[in-house]
């Protein structure tokens, strides 16, 4: 596979490769083959139709699944990553799509639940909230208060302290599955602010999503999957969001008949000039003779015609 260079010029280390991941389920192969690899300070999309395999995939480096076959490379050494906690040791970090926060603990709590900073055998909480105040100024994050459950905090806030949270152990890869999925327009461009801090403190970002243009706007590099295997890798400078969809679908001639149909049948054109004959009911003739069914479509001329 040819690496791309970089967005900003800048040498970058590699943090994490993975080559020819393999994972079925059963008679289901939810991949095969696959190479993937992130760089620190840069932001790779992850994206495919639903199935595509992007969440096994990166259930297999949060430690969830273990691959059936292939190599996973951290800093260059070889590694297993057999359970969630061996992902967190070596620095990967996930914030899955429901976040798992405890809705009844505050901002504070939530960041450091489990590990807990401790001061002369007592809880440090002026040690946890000052720290949780440098993180969220340094992510540019705007939550009113580090004191209040987080229950009573908006999606982008929520999703803002699971990003935050994820950060507590210094990971050297975070990944988002689908963050922007339950967010509105505003806090969407938040998140992806806060993505951009992600990218700029040096974390290698994997962005799992199904929306092209957050893709476009924030990501340095996306790689596509479609029925479990590679079908793609670009620089996102490089192309546009009807490239992406037709790597991710599959077929570009495909695509691009769709779009014309769709845009046929959002501007349809003024009904032809009829000609009255002796054409049965239901059927109308169009003005170059051929007969149109009921539903308005052209009866076919020849095989070839579609
Ligand atoms: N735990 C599981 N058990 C059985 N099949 C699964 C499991 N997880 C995923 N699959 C199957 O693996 C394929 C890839 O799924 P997934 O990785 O969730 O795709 P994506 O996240 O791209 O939508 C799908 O066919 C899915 O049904
Ligand atoms: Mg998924």
């Amino acid at each position: 596979m040819s690496m791309p260079a970089p967005r900003t010029g800048r040498a970058r280390e590699r943090v994490l490769t993975m080559r020819g991941i393999g994972k079925h389920f059963g008679a289901v192969k939810a991949l095969s083959g696959v190479d993937f690899w992130v760089d620190e300070g840069e932001v790779v999309a992850l994206v495919g139709d639903n199935g595509a395999g992007k969440s096994t995939l990166v259930k297999v480096l949060s430690g969830v699944h273990a691959p059936d076959a292939g190599t996973i490379e951290f800093d260059g050494e070889a590694v297993e990553i057999h359970t969630p906690a061996d992902a967190q040791e070596l620095g990967i970090a996930t914030v899955f799509q429901d976040l798992a926060l405890c809705d009844n603990l505050d901002v504070v709590a939530n960041l450091w639940l489990g590990r807990e900073l401790v001061a002369e055998g007592m809880l440090d909480e002026v040690g946890m909230e000052e720290r949780t105040w440098t993180l969220l100024r340094e992510l540019s994050a705007k939550v009113p208060s580090v004191r209040i459950p987080v229950a009573s905090l908006s999606g982008g806030q929520r999703q803002t302290v699971a990003i935050a949270r994820s950060l507590i152990g210094d990971p050297r890869v975070i990944i988002l599955d689908e963050p922007t999925a339950a967010l509105g327009v505003a806090q969407t461009a938040e998140l992806l602010n806060l993505i951009e801090r992600l990218r700029e403190r040096g974390h290698g970002v994997v962005l799992i999503s199904h929306n092209m243009a957050d893709v476009m706007a924030v990501a340095d590099r996306v790689v596509v999957l479609r029925l479990g295997r590679n079908n793609g890798e670009y620089n996102v400078a490089d192309i546009t969001s009807e490239t992406l969809i037709a790597a991710i679908t599959g077929a570009t001639d495909i695509t691009m008949r769709q779009m014309v149909q769709d845009a046929a049948r959002k501007h349809p054109a003024p009904l032809p000039e009829t000609v009255a004959d002796d054409t049965p009911a239901g059927i109308i003739r169009l003005a170059d003779g051929r007969p149109k069914d009921g539903r308005g479509r052209r009866a076919p001329r020849g095989r070839d015609e579609s």
